[in-house]
């Protein structure tokens, strides 16, 4: 059992196989967290706590003498408001009395080998692992409150899953206007974090900064988890790199409002919280009922950043995403959004699959514009039925089209959105999330439909489904295109309304969940304008996100790995698109833009008529490539090579085979410079005492005299140390032209 009591000393010790995960229950029944990191031997590590007599800092009455024993500094496992805390707390209650104030303390436990499922959320898949769990029963007698903290132990996969359960016992109505997810806090050090910040078409950007003494909060309150915030955030000693030194990530697994707080106390101690906003949130909690929250994985690492983002990719892989899409090469895809917009007909589609498909691209995915009126983006959301005007042989055409050519076939929708000028909205304008009386904010011209209503999720199900059962679809494309606004249901009366954001989330995954369970081998890609619903929460659902709106090589160098820090390669769509680029404008090299793209999901986003025949010719050399190279990427290790310095040049990163058997190696030369600087990247994670030969050397040079072949002769063949690779590093050759890349196989001999 991975879980143990030591009755005597009052604490539990949670070890997973390279970590341990510490509470104590201390004299008054206070619920503490006394360690997270490296093994340390089951030793009660409540010895780090010093009962310090702090000005200002209140004592719980039955300590009143013991001035040492404080709330407001001792650190907790899911400290309330009004006791005697003043930092950021857990949980926020409103008493029938009008009392705000809750007092924990322990009241029993509960340790299982398994682990329960949650109803209405996304959670980490048990699957074949090895799972215990711990769960803890707080109680505030006074309030009738009882909080059930659910510790998940993957003792294999080094990481520690927590959701929380608060319960009314109470004679009345209880309020809650906080639940957090979890919170633990780190004694005795000054460190950084890390979190992922953006916007529309530059998602996930990693900013480091020093925890300070203000309150560091991250956090969205768009009803998404947003492309400005997102839920991951990491704090790491200050001299953590990549390939060493001591990190948490903190990962909440919900795709709507989000806050992660993080609080430096008066003592130093950092305190990290997680959970849903607080912003929208007011929940009721009636008599006998109970609320849980969503789940959040805790993982660290002692071995640096790599090492924490492979601990998180691999539950993500094995334990989170829908287990048919897990072990299964996924289809190269073309969308046709870029190649098109909303300008299509059924022959032109017809004629870009031809294309696509005599350069081996394995689906065609046919974008918005396909139903009800929808030319434009004005018009159209809500009415899920075939525009026969456009497609005029139908879907089921369309889609035998695409399979008589050997492609599969997907379709894009857009479930949770309304356009004004919708049948929908004629017939159901109550269905629409708006404040009484007033005109609700628009977003690209479209409203959000009332996720929280039984009948619009009923509406969306059957609509849905009588699609995907109507032409042999393959695969959805699932959109939500703008923030939520004017949170408002017409079917909840004034008391709920703080529950709506919550509840349009749950109405979301359920809808998700129902047409997962009917169409299981329909793979769902999430998708917000790219990358703005991209969680560990939609990912239960669907095992790849398309990771942004920005298709522009360069531009995404940054956003992937950025991505990369939490989620897995096997969850971000990437495509290759045209150049000019739509975003940018820039022009990159077609095999940069393959080699940029082919870390993901990777696909093509284009109309294939468009391109030369050599670039035609081009995409099958690639899809081999990417094929060949598919689990290495999608399974490996990922290696960010470069750091904030060198990408003023170039970027570098890499993969390396869980057996480090194997090795891929990427570089792309951003600023390229005449008489160059040598760039040469060390390549962590192989086996030092191992020989690697290069077998595989692609590069974009044009002027290379081998390019056609994707060979640079010289490169191949040669050989080097695990050990040389890893201290002294590969060495590139200069490249020169326009945004050069090169992509390099090792493999052990
Ligand atoms: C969003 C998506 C795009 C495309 C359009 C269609 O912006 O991110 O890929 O599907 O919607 O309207």
């Amino acid at each position: 059992m991975a879980i143990k009591f030591y009755e005597d000393k009052k604490f539990f010790s949670l070890t997973t196989k390279n970590t341990e995960y510490q509470i104590k229950i201390n004299e008054i029944g206070m619920v503490l967290h006394t360690y997270y990191g490296k093994k340390v031997g089951s030793l009660d590590m409540s010895y780090l706590i010093k009962k310090i007599d702090r000005g200002f800092s209140g004592n719980p009455y039955e300590c009143r003498n013991e001035r040492g024993v404080s709330a407001d500094t001792l650190p907790q496992e899911y400290p309330t408001d009004g006791a005697g805390d003043y930092r950021v707390s857990a949980l926020k209650t409103e008493l029938p009395n009008g009392s705000g104030t809750c007092d924990l303390r322990y009241r029993s436990h509960e340790i299982k080998s398994g682990r329960d499922s949650l109803k209405d959320l996304p959670y980490v898949r048990a699957e074949s692992d090895r799972v215990d769990t711990l769960k803890l029963v707080l109680e505030d007698k006074i309030a009738g409150i009882l909080v059930i903290l659910s510790y998940q132990v993957f003792e294999e996969k080094d990481i520690i899953s927590r959701y929380t359960v608060i319960e009314n016992v109470s004679g009345g109505r209880i309020v809650i206007n906080k639940a957090a997810s979890a919170c633990f806090d780190i004694m005795g050090n000054d460190p950084d974090f890390i979190h992922f910040h953006g916007r529309h078409a530059m998602e996930r950007l990693p900013e480091r900064q020093k925890v300070g003494h203000e309150i560091h909060r991250i956090s969205s309150k768009r009803g998404m988890s947003s492309h400005h915030n997102n839920p991951f955030v990491i704090v790491c000693d200050r001299d953590t790199g990549e390939l060493s030194g001591n990190c948490y990530g903190i990962m909440l697994m919900y795709s709507g409002d989000h806050a992660e707080e993080i609080e430096r106390d008066q003592a130093g101690m950092v305190r990290v919280v997680s959970g849903i906003s607080d912003d929208h949130f007011r929940w009721n909690l009636e008599k006998g009922e109970s609320f849980t929250t969503p789940e959040v994985m805790l993982g660290f690492s002692g071995e640096g950043l790599s090492d924490l983002s492979f601990l998180f990719h691999r539950i993500i892989r094995e334990n989170i995403c829908p287990k048919e899409f897990r072990n299964v090469k996924r289809p190269v895809l073309i969308n046709n959004w870029e190649g098109t917009y909303f300008d299509f007909d059924d022959e032109k589609i017809k004629s870009m699959m031809d294309s696509a498909a005599s350069a081996g691209i394995e689906m065609f995915v046919l974008d918005d514009g396909w139903f009800g009126k929808r030319n434009d983006d004005h018009a159209g959301l809500g009415d899920w039925t075939v525009n026969t005007d456009k497609l005029k042989c139908g879907l089921k055409g369309i889609a035998d089209h695409a399979t008589s050519l050997g492609m599969k076939f997907g379709l894009w929708f857009e479930p949770e959105m309304i356009n004004e000028d919708s049948d929908l909205f004629r017939k159901h304008p109550e269905w629409v999330l708006r404040d009484p009386g007033r005109d609700p904010v628009m977003g690209r011209d479209q409203m959000v439909l009332d996720m929280s209503r039984t009948d619009v999720v009923d509406y969306l199900y059957d609509g849905i489904s009588a699609i995907l059962g109507s032409a042999d679809i393959s695969y959805i494309k699932w959109d939500f295109n703008r923030s939520l606004s004017n949170v408002y249901s017409s079917a909840l009366p004034a008391l709920s309304q703080g529950e709506v954001s919550h509840r349009f989330v749950l109405g979301s995954y359920a809808l998700m969940q129902r047409l997962r369970d009917a169409f299981p081998n329909v793979m769902i890609e999430g998708c917000s304008g790219g990358g703005g619903r991209f969680d560990a929460g939609i990912m239960f659902y669907s095992p790849q996100i398309w990771c942004s709106d920005n298709t522009e090589a360069i531009n995404r160098l940054k956003i992937q790995k950025g991505t990369s820090y939490g989620y897995p390669v096997s969850t971000m769509g990437s495509h290759v698109s045209a150049a000019p680029n739509h975003q940018s404008g820039r022009e990159v090299p077609f095999m940069t833009r393959a080699i940029v793209a082919m870390s993901g999901t990777f696909g093509y986003e284009l109309d294939p008529r468009k391109l030369t025949d050599d670039e035609r010719a081009m995409i099958r050399g690639q899809i081999d490539v990417f094929n060949r190279y598919y689990d290495l990427v999608h399974k490996g290790r990922v290696l960010r090579l470069s750091d904030d310095d060198d990408e003023k040049y170039y970027t570098s990163w890499g993969f390396v085979s869980e057996d480090k058997s194997e090795a891929l190696l990427n570089l792309v030369v951003t600023d390229v410079r005449a008489n160059p600087e040598i760039i040469c990247v060390r390549i962590g994670n192989l086996d030092p005492d191992a020989v690697y030969e290069v077998d595989e050397f692609i590069t974009s040079v044009q002027d290379a005299p081998d390019d056609a072949s994707f060979e640079k002769k010289g490169a191949k063949g040669e050989r080097f140390t695990g050990s040389a690779l890893m201290n002294a590093g590969y060495a590139f050759d200069p490249l020169f032209g326009v945004y050069p890349s090169v992509m390099i196989h090792f493999r052990k001999i």
